[in-house]
């Protein structure tokens, strides 16, 4: 064992390519096995290491770090960073890094098709027919709403909620728009056709509308019982951001009563629990946290992931770093 390579930890299992990668320049302890770590064995595997490739199931807070005070960065495979707390690694120094872009398209794909599959009730269609009930033709059967034409609203109008919208404006001809912090410049709106407006408008007009917003604290249950009171009773909602953006027993609720006509959910409140009341009711599209998985952008994903740790722990430039101002210290 060399001494002065830097010890790195692989918190979960990723390609192999990747992990041989790393091992060309830090001492690695991978998790082949994929072990799920409890924060404190989390805290112990962390011990002596200078860096951390972590997925978005783990919690890095001010508690793990401050018990690692030798850690110098965690490299998150995702481009979502919930799981780790910025202001506790900002007021210790230590960089995050995420896996934006890469995933961009593959997301907005994935959040296109649950929309449609939400609209035209492709679940809901297919376990019917495979429970044997279909015996006939049917002129209202599983009638569900057009997308083409329609409405997209799209809540939170990053790289992922252009990608969706552009899918929808150019494709599918649809009128967009959009809720976000800050509005777009004119030259990014244009091309979408996009208009942004109040959120209530929003949630009013949509007759399909995406959510791709990150979570944070003034994200949490941005989606709750008010909110899906003002939607159209044949809308869809879609989720493709974080569990928790969407107050799950309120949805479940709306959904058993079709305040609301269909929803489409990759994320949950707790996952990988998902909250029974959506499991029972069957206008609801659910599907286990896939939007970026394509075998192509995984594999970008986790090389980015790399190319951000190794970066930061043997002089070089991270590109995609989270809090870059720890870098100018
Ligand atoms: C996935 O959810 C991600 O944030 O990349």
């Amino acid at each position: 064992m060399d001494a002065e390579r830097p010890r790195v930890l692989v918190a979960r299992a990723v390609f192999p390519e990747t992990v041989e990668r790393l091992r060309a320049h830090f001492e690695v302890e991978d998790n082949p096995g994929d072990v799920l770590f409890t924060k404190a064995q989390l805290t112990e595997r962390l011990r002596g290491k200078a860096g951390a490739f972590t997925t978005g199931s783990e919690r890095v807070d001010a508690q793990v770090l401050d018990a690692n005070p030798q850690l110098r960065v965690v490299a998150n495979m995702a481009v979502g960073y919930n799981n780790l707390d910025i202001d506790a690694f900002n007021t210790r120094g230590v960089l995050a890094t995420n896996t934006p872009d890469v995933l961009t398209e593959t997301t907005a794909d994935f959040g296109f098709a649950l929309m449609m599959a939400a609209a035209r009730r492709m679940a809901e269609s297919e376990h019917f027919l495979r429970r044997g009930e279909w015996t006939r033709w049917r002129y209202d059967m599983f009638t569900g709403s057009d997308v083409h034409g329609a409405t997209l609203g799209i809540l939170g109008m990053g790289r992922i909620g252009q990608a969706i919208a552009r899918r929808g404006a150019l494709g599918f001809g649809m009128r967009v728009i959009y809720h976000n912090r800050s509005r777009l410049a004119p030259e990014q709106e244009a091309p979408l056709g996009a208009h942004y407006v109040d959120k209530a408008t929003l949630l009013r007009e949509s007759d399909h509308l995406v959510l791709v917003l990150p979570y944070t604290a003034q994200s949490h249950h941005a989606i709750g019982a008010a909110e899906l009171a003002l939607m159209k009773s044949t809308a869809t909602l879609t989720n493709v951001a974080r569990g928790g953006i969407v107050d799950d027993v309120a949805l479940g609720q709306a959904l058993r009563e079709r305040r609301i006509a269909a929803a489409a959910l990759d994320v949950f409140e707790g996952e990988p629990a998902v909250h029974p009341g959506l499991l029972e009711v069957p206008n609801v599209v659910l599907t286990p946290h896939i939007a970026s998985a394509t075998v192509a952008t995984r594999r970008r994903m986790a090389e980015l992931a790399a190319d951000n740790l190794i970066a930061a722990l043997t002089g070089g430039v991270p590109p995609t770093p989270v809090n870059p101002q720890v870098l100018r210290r």
